[in-house]
């Protein structure tokens, strides 16, 4: 009867419709209402919304829209409220550039499953897509690749960037939808588009081209150098200014430390700091580029590579992907705050036949053992799309939907309410919504392609 994403914590409804039109709304202000959570009570000529905050009653009309259908909403009563703070999509505008409008259409579409952050991947070895004024190299160098083609080369140049304009408005259309952004620029590591545009960021000034192959790059940032620290402030500086929200990702994933070995500046590094190893040179890194961020009022956030130096403190947040021993949950128990987005569960741009969605959905986000106190250390979970392999907006509808439904509704619903198989019907009517946004999803026949037989039930 309530075919809404993600599903209320209590819902009852015993039959009987309304018509929307001509309906009485009434607003109500109450404090007992937990954060982003509200009541919506629909009975004939009135619709009361109860709520404690703006993003509580923008939630409330998310899920009166989602359950009007032709004018007629379902006589009902619904309690609801988040099970975490921290429910997120990553889109990776970098290996694949997107338009602008598609970028909306993402964010709207997100909007829908009450997803309330946009990590936005902006920088990798593939491309730049931040306008940078400070470092116009960025833009003329940096964002372009030599090669339309992705893994194989062909003739022409791909590539751009989001202008500053063209992010306010993203920042704008996400403020009106209770929805934060998140930049991400990807350092040390990850940085080919950086240092094609400046060689003298790395470790033995190589010139090196935006990266036309998957994978991970041996020439990263050199933290022996001074100037790269300077340069990655006032770049990182000049990224936040346009972003409100406190979070800044810095990567950190993925950093081979083959040439900073080899480098006379990063081992006099090593040996001024007092540091063992090219691990805690990282770690080091790190460590300066968030005392940066937080001078100017973020908090930073990195992939759990960062932590394997040991020196990360609990003032910065964890991404936890590549970590099958759970190691996070140590960081967790030491007041570190995690977010899940785990590759065996989250990651969308995996074929259906490796993440099957069933396997999104059944995620617990929380590692099974975890105590009461560490469990609140979990803040949620994100769902990246990389984009090495989805060149286009139509790929990227059918790999983020529905598994992104998925992801949703396991990071608001209360465990003891999930329940597959009304997932899976509720997402026929999504389909419909979404197919008038200009997003096709994947077909059903896709969904759970990948399941192992004892996977089934
Ligand atoms: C990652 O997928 N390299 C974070
Ligand atoms: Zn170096």
């Amino acid at each position: 009867m309530i075919k809404t994403i993600p599903f209320p914590q209590k819902v009852s409804a015993e039959g009987g419709f309304i018509n929307a039109y001509g309906a009485k709304k009434i607003y109500n202000l109450d404090g007992s209402i937990p954060t982003e959570g509200y009541r919506l009570s629909v009975k004939e000529g009135e619709i009361v919304f109860s709520y404690s905050d703006d993003a509580g009653k923008f939630y409330a009309g998310v899920t009166l829209d989602s359950i009007t259908v032709d004018g007629k909403i379902p006589v009902c009563e619904i309690e609801d409220a988040p099970r975490f703070g921290y429910r997120a999509f990553m889109l990776d505008s970098s290996r694949h550039f997107q338009s602008v409008d598609e970028v909306k259409c993402l964010i709207k579409a997100a909007s829908m499953l009450k997803l309330n952050f946009f990590h936005w991947h902006l920088s990798d070895d593939h491309g730049f897509r931040f306008e940078s004024e400070k470092y116009p190299l960025l833009n003329e160098i940096g964002s372009y690749r030599d090669s339309i083609g992705f893994g194989s080369k062909e003739e022409g140049i791909y590539g751009g960037y989001f202008t500053k304009d063209e992010i306010r408005e993203v920042v704008e259309l996400c403020n009106s939808l209770h929805m934060e952004v998140i930049p991400a620029i990807d350092i040390p590591g990850h940085a080919t588009d950086l240092i094609s545009s400046y060689p003298e960021l790395c470790c033995r000034d190589d010139k090196v081209s935006v990266g036309l192959e998957a994978g991970v790059m041996d020439n990263i940032l050199c933290p022996g150098k001074e100037s790269v620290f300077e340069f990655c402030f006032n770049l990182l500086g000049e990224v936040a200014e346009l972003f409100p929200c406190k979070y800044f990702h810095i990567g950190g994933d993925e950093v081979p430390k083959k040439n900073w070995k080899k480098c006379p500046e990063c081992q006099a590094r090593i040996k001024s700091e007092g540091l063992k190893n090219e691990e805690e040179l990282q770690g080091y890194f790190t460590k300066r580029i968030a005392g940066y961020l937080e001078s100017i009022g973020k908090t930073p956030i990195v992939w759990n590579d960062a932590l394997r130096s040991g020196m990360l403190g609990s003032d910065i947040v964890v991404c936890q992907w590549d970590d099958p021993k759970n190691k996070v949950v140590d960081f967790a128990k030491k007041g570190g705050l995690v977010i899940s987005e785990k590759t065996s569960n989250n990651y969308l741009d995996y074929t259906y036949e490796h993440l099957p969605m069933k396997r999104c959905y059944d995620y617990d986000i929380v590692p099974l053992g975890t105590d009461a106190k560490t469990e609140e250390n979990f803040i949620g979970v994100e769902a990246p799309i990389w984009t090495e392999w989805i060149p286009n907006f139509s790929r990227l509808s059918f790999q983020a939907f529905p598994r992104l439904m998925a992801v949703a509704e396991n990071g608001w619903t209360l465990r003891e309410n999930k329940d597959y198989d009304r997932f899976k019907k509720n997402v026929e009517i999504y389909a419909e919504h979404f197919a008038k946004m200009g997003i096709e999803i994947a077909p059903k026949e896709v969904w759970d392609a990948g399941l192992k037989r004892s996977e089934r039930k």
